[in-house]
């Protein structure tokens, strides 16, 4: 895809980034979410500035069941469709027959073999129908985020548009909008979750750790990342 990156202020609002991708991306754009903060926030400003924008979710096959509750809100409230995107069952079948239903925690390789399966591959195929994809990733949230930008090519995903909404937004700005505009929320994060991915590779934070550090917690935190955003 050809595309070009437009010009942005680096003081453009959610809603401005939003706009101005999806105009660059002259064709069908779709939320990556996970029913995080982040992604509920994106869906309201864009839900309340009249933006179109399609929803895509990866059902990896070990999401809480709260996630799965919290989806059920968000399509409740916003009246909205989700395209889910499951794995390939044989690639499942033949991963969970072969290693097991946790070999995801024997060693790096192994946990990158399951998010592949579970999540890169999937997202190929949900990205394969579009022109560009948003989500909900901020630069604050890890090392390996820090130099986000809000409309980026997606060189591993055939260059389509890449919008990152919410990068400036620090958690504090974050919580406060998702109060203020009373958002569907994760239980999780009542359970002192703070980002929150696959059941078993997520558990709750300590207060003055990470964010990020109840994901996969047995890693490195320059490893905290599932492939869904290679670049
Ligand atoms: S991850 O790569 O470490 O899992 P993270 O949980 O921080 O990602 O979420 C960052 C963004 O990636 C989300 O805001 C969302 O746009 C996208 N994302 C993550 N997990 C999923 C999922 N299961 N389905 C769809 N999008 C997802
Ligand atoms: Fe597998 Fe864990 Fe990655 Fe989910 S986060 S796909 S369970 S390794």
């Amino acid at each position: 895809m050809n595309t070009v990156i437009p010009e942005i202020s680096p003081n453009a609002t959610p809603q401005e980034i939003l706009q101005v991708g999806i105009a660059a991306a002259n064709g069908p754009v779709s939320l990556a979410c996970s029913f995080s903060l982040e992604d509920m926030a994106i869906i309201d400003i864009a839900s309340k500035a009249g933006i179109a924008l399609g929803v895509f979710a990866l059902d990896t096959g070990r999401l809480n069941e709260e996630t799965y509750e919290v989806a059920d809100a968000l399509v409740e409230r916003y009246r909205l469709k989700i395209d889910w995107f499951f794995p390939r069952h044989e690639e499942v079948e033949k991963l969970e027959r072969a290693e097991g239903l946790f070999s995801f925690r024997e060693s790096l390789d192994k946990r990158h073999n399951c998010c592949h399966i579970r999540k890169v591959e999937p997202l190929s195929r949900a990205l394969g129908e579009l022109n560009g994809w948003v989500t909900g990733m901020r630069r604050e949230q890890s090392v390996t985020r820090g130099d986000l930008k809000a409309i980026e090519h997606d060189t591993l995903n055939g260059g389509i548009i890449k919008i990152n909404p919410l990068l400036d937004w620090n958690e504090e700005q974050l919580l406060s909008y998702t109060e203020a505009e009373r958002l569907p929320k994760n239980r999780l994060y009542s359970q002192g979750y703070r980002s929150i991915g696959c059941a078993p590779c997520t558990r709750a934070v300590q207060p003055g750790e990470d964010a990020r550090a109840g994901r996969w917690w047995w890693e490195n935190p320059e490893n905290k990342e599932c492939g869904l955003h290679r670049r």
